[in-house]
């Protein structure tokens, strides 16, 4: 067995050191098991998989997100505790062996320390397949020869429960929503996924009482399943067949089945380029919502900025609204205005109707989630 202290601060390691570390267990046949995640507030769910993945191999090092990368990952109120304290809370963990704090950066991805270490057993928790890590870091495992070890979560424990609970503990509102489990929502997205990444930032504030189970794209390098990947979201790209404006049946009911799966209470389409067919709607009826760029009824259909702008519009915005059969139909729930100012281009227009999309829609994730 390798001789590791057992006092915390010693365990605190420099990237190097790690290396060096590793390559000390491969001269003596041995497994030196890597994962990294935030830890933010150490729970439950985190000591169960740190145990499980210490298991997997002869000592566990955990690579801890600085803090401007969880800021990245997470939004502007986190970290909760700064990463030093993250580190020291870790490695005073018996079944932690080495911890690193990394990148020093807000970059977010692990692949320079990856290709630092090229730790023998890399273990990750959660939602993920093999295929659906970060294909960057996937790439530096696979040049390193780790084997890659996916780990189950423990349901209900996250850091964003505990914020929640410990917010409506603090507005002292007994049996306030905050208490009750958060409200499932799976995300379908064909691009860029701004909205899927403004309703994850409020997430993460503790503002939305919701939880981001899964997203599924029709567009395998969808921006959206890059970005729920760099959050840990379960990430997923359904093949669409051979329509170009609605989803073949049968990958129409495998979303649902991926939806099912994940438990997923409300859908939320968030720049979702496809109608809407009767498996989805009849799997979740009145629990599916759309956000559409122009005041609806007005403008319904594609590129709806560019039509207020040809139209001489004073005023248009966004609607969030439930979805039916129709294209851009169903019950409004919420609006919010845009001016269309004088000199506006399409692409002006667009960029200032997102804006407002990424305040609209949150908080309509939220009431929905207030409501139940
Ligand atoms: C948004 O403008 C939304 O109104 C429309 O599609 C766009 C999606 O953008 N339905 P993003 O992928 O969320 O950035």
């Amino acid at each position: 067995m390798p001789n590791v202290s057992t006092h915390p601060a010693s365990k605190i390691v420099s990237r190097d050191t790690l290396a060096r570390v590793r390559d000390e267990f491969a001269a003596r046949g041995q497994k030196l098991v890597f994962t990294n995640g935030c830890f933010d507030l150490l729970h439950v769910g985190h000591v169960r998989y740190l145990q499980e993945a210490r298991a997997l191999g002869d000592a566990l090092a955990v690579a801890v997100n600085g803090d401007a990368s969880v800021r990245a990952l997470k939004g502007p109120s986190r970290p909760v505790n700064g990463q030093d304290d993250r580190a020291e809370v870790l490695a005073a963990l018996e079944c932690v062996d080495y911890v690193v704090v990394y990148p020093e950066t807000s970059e977010t991805r692990m692949t320079g320390l990856l290709r630092a270490v090229r730790p023998q057993v890399y273990a990750k928790g959660g939602d993920y397949t093999p295929e659906t890590l970060d294909a960057e870091e996937r790439g530096a495992l696979v040049e390193a020869g780790s084997e890659i070890r996916i780990l189950p979560l423990v349901p209900g424990r996250s850091t964003t429960r505990i914020l929640e609970s410990a917010n409506a503990g603090l507005t002292g509102s007994a049996g306030s929503p905050a208490e009750r489990a958060p409200l499932n929502i799976g995300v379908l997205g064909s691009g860029k996924g701004s909205n899927f990444a403004a309703i994850a930032a409020a997430i993460d504030a503790g503002t939305v009482p919701a939880e981001v189970r899964i997203v599924i794209s029709d567009f395998e390098d969808a921006g959206i399943l890059n970005l729920a990947r760099a959050r840990g979201i379960r990430a997923e790209y359904v093949a669409p067949g051979r329509f170009k404006t609605k989803l073949e049946p049968e990958a129409e009911a495998r979303v649902v089945e991926l939806l099912r799966e994940a438990g997923v209470e409300l859908v939320v389409l968030a720049g979702y380029m496809r109608m809407v067919k009767a498996p989805l709607l009849e799997a979740f009826p009145e629990r599916i919502i759309n956000i559409h760029p122009s005041l609806l009824p007005k403008y319904p259909g594609l590129m709806a900025w560019k039509q207020a702008v040809e139209d001489g519009a004073a005023v248009t915005g966004c609607t969030v609204h439930y979805v039916d059969t129709g294209m851009d139909t169903g019950p409004i729930i919420a609006q919010k205005e845009v001016p269309v100012l004088p000199g506006d281009t399409a692409e002006t227009l667009h960029a200032r109707i997102q804006e407002a999309e990424h305040a609209l829609y949150p908080a309509v994730v939220a009431k929905l989630a207030r409501e139940r």
